[in-house]
């Protein structure tokens, strides 16, 4: 996610949207850019880093101006860098860009524009589409709103955009499809913005563009087109939310905005990346290593914390649909152990923000014994991306939450990509056995919402356990790592302390713990160990325990014997990680809230251990 802010009117166009861009860090921080017209001309200003970066690189520069917008970046394509940074131009440095999504068909509109003599400063999909834009606009020789509608009808992919002309100055041109904007309506003057959090304080009423809709902005008038060309009537709204919940998007909390946000994040860490109806998967981060995979010997994944549970559920589906033998290794234990590593193996490096010292560490160990790195990271252009050899970002967007919730669902559907895409290789997989998997890929994000659905139940079930000290989690096979993020999400945030085990394992020892006040989570889907399961439930009410029951919806049979159950949508076996893990940290989001404690900073944690 990026931020985008513009302001066209009477006041001083700057601290507007240089305020508006603060306000919109949470959606994306590593790098920051402002165009603005003046009655001298144009300046544009922009470089990697913070807001607050740009701000005092600019400090003594010309920001008057009451035509300007503002871009902070959360990078997808192409890394933080000065060039990469937003506003982008046209060939003619005459029209500039800020955008917010994914140009999926980015490549070939870049190689048709270089082509046509088109030169390009960074590695970014938007700059091609300004390209694009002014392409158009030359061939046609039409008007810049008509240009860029004909442009977006042959984009694919996700944008929210803003485009200023140089020689055009007072007007902007807005358009969003999959990605947010709003538009604010003041008297001579009009705010753009991802979401209403840099405009509350100036205006109330508001417009929500549509997909598939543009918009023509000038001071004292606004035009709204559909990209079939038909104009429309926008909706005029009142703003309700205050400033503090808006950057929550309404939420309390950000954890609790980003368990909501999985069905986008895990939409577009699939974007581009899968065709169901072929069978096919593209990991172009990975592709000049296609055929190393197919004939790889081992597999060894090292992460921290949720991303070593995300790299567990790695295992158990590289194993079974890839079938190449995967090592899950702590990256503070491989990296002092002195492991056996040879070029011959390929370690993967699971890590949200890319910063753990930890897995940096371990990292440096497997690549100095001669093995391929690849990295799974959610933060672009961050340290352990730099240091891999290829990777694959999850594109979950920034997780402001120490609690890591989004980022390992998008985890999980990297390496269920990567499994899938290894089994390509192999042909361990057919192409209809692919298919099949791949549109029910495709169902999970909506899936993942009928759960979401069942928020208040689970609200219910929490106060039941508020006050307990200890709490298992139990699964089997692909529910064990769930078990195990279930409970690192109770004790991190709640404070309770919690334990994952193996289902079968309880018998091992953990079963002297059940008593009346022990609550026990019990991953219990319909899958091959359904049957082993329910004799672990019977084991633990038969010592008087409280039983929560993660279920396959419509299994009633369990709800005679356990306390509490959560339906969770029939799906393969392969995908139960993405749906059980959805009522777990609602569970422990809840529990969390009831007990008091700092949801989104919980005591002693950070978001990112850059320390050992
Ligand atoms: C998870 O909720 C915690 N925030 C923590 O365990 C985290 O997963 C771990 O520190 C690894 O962080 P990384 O994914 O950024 O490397």
């Amino acid at each position: 996610m990026c931020g985008i802010v513009g302001y066209i009117g009477f006041r001083e166009a700057w601290p507007i949207v240089i305020k508006g861009l603060k306000r919109l860090e949470y959606r994306g921080y590593d790098s920051a850019g402002i165009s603005i017209i003046n009655d001298n001309g144009f300046s544009i200003y922009k470089k990697a880093g913070k807001v607050a970066f740009l701000e005092d690189f600019t400090r003594n520069q010309d920001r008057s101006g009451r035509v300007a917008m503002g871009h902070t970046r959360w990078a997808t394509h192409g890394e933080p860098s000065d060039i990469n940074s937003h506003p982008h131009s046209s060939n003619d440095k005459r029209l500039y860009i800020i955008h917010n999504g994914i140009i999926e068909n980015y490549a070939t509109l870049k190689e048709e524009l270089l082509n046509r003599g088109h030169q390009f400063e960074s590695d970014t999909d938007t700059e091609v589409l300004i390209h694009l834009i002014e392409e158009i606009q030359g061939i046609e020789q039409i008007d810049l709103l008509e240009a860029v509608r004909l442009a977006l009808n042959t984009v694919i992919g996700a944008y929210a955009i803003v485009i200023m002309d140089r020689e055009n100055p007072d007007q902007l041109i807005a358009a969003r499809k999959g990605s947010p904007l709003v538009i604010g309506i003041g008297e001579g003057e009009y705010f753009i913005a991802s979401d209403a959090t840099p405009i509350v304080e100036y205006i109330k009423n508001v417009i929500y563009l549509k997909d598939n809709e543009i918009a023509l902005i000038k001071r004292d008038a606004l035009l709204v087109k559909r990209l079939d060309n038909v104009i429309q009537t926008p909706l005029v709204q009142e703003l309700e939310l205050k400033l503090e919940e808006l950057e929550k998007g309404g939420f309390d909390h950000f954890m609790l905005k980003e368990i909501y946000e999985q069905p986008r994040s895990i939409r577009d860490c699939m974007r581009g990346r899968i065709n169901a109806e072929e069978g096919k998967i593209e990991l172009g981060g990975i592709k000049e290593y296609a055929d190393k995979l197919k004939n790889i010997e081992r597999i060894i994944i090292i992460a921290c914390g949720t991303s070593w549970h995300a790299g567990l559920t790695g295992e158990y589906l590289i194993e079974e649909y890839a079938r190449i033998p995967v090592e899950v290794e702590y990256a503070s234990e491989f990296r002092y152990r002195n492991p056996i590593i040879t070029e011959k193996d390929i370690v993967i490096a699971i890590s949200q923000s890319g910063e753990t010292a930890d897995t940096m560490a371990a990292i440096e160990i497997a690549k100095e014994k001669g093995a391929t790195i690849f990295g799974i990271c959610n933060v672009v252009g961050s340290s352990i991306p730099r240091i891999t050899h290829a990777g694959v970002y999850t594109h979950a967007g920034p997780e402001i939450g120490v609690a890591s919730t989004k980022a390992f669902t998008a985890q999980v559907t990297v390496l269920t990509l990567l499994a899938f895409y290894i089994a390509q290789q192999k042909g361990t997989l057919t192409v209809s056995k692919l298919t099949s998997l791949l549109t029910e890929l495709d169902s999970i994000p909506d899936k993942i919402q009928t759960v979401l659905a069942t928020n208040n139940l689970i609200k219910n079930i929490a106060a039941k356990i508020k006050d307990s000290r200890n709490c298992l989690f139990l699964g089997r096979g692909s529910g064990f790592p769930v078990a195990l993020e279930g409970a690192l999400k109770l004790k991190e945030i709640s404070y309770i302390h919690a334990e994952g085990y193996p289902a079968a394992e309880m018998k091992h020892g953990p079963i002297a713990l059940i008593d009346k006040e022990m609550p026990v989570v019990v991953i219990a889907t319909k899958n091959s160990s359904y049957e082993k399961v329910i004799s672990n439930i019977q084991e633990v009410k038969a010592r008087k325990g409280i039983v929560i029951a993660i279920v396959t919806a419509g299994d009633k049979e369990i709800g005679k014997m356990v306390d509490y159950c959560i339906e969770i949508p029939d799906a393969d076996e392969a995908f139960l990680p993405l749906l059980a893990i959805i009522p777990l940290q609602l569970l422990a989001y809840h529990v969390a809230v009831m007990r008091g404690c700092n949801v989104d900073q919980p005591r002693n944690l950070a978001k990112s251990v850059t320390v050992e």
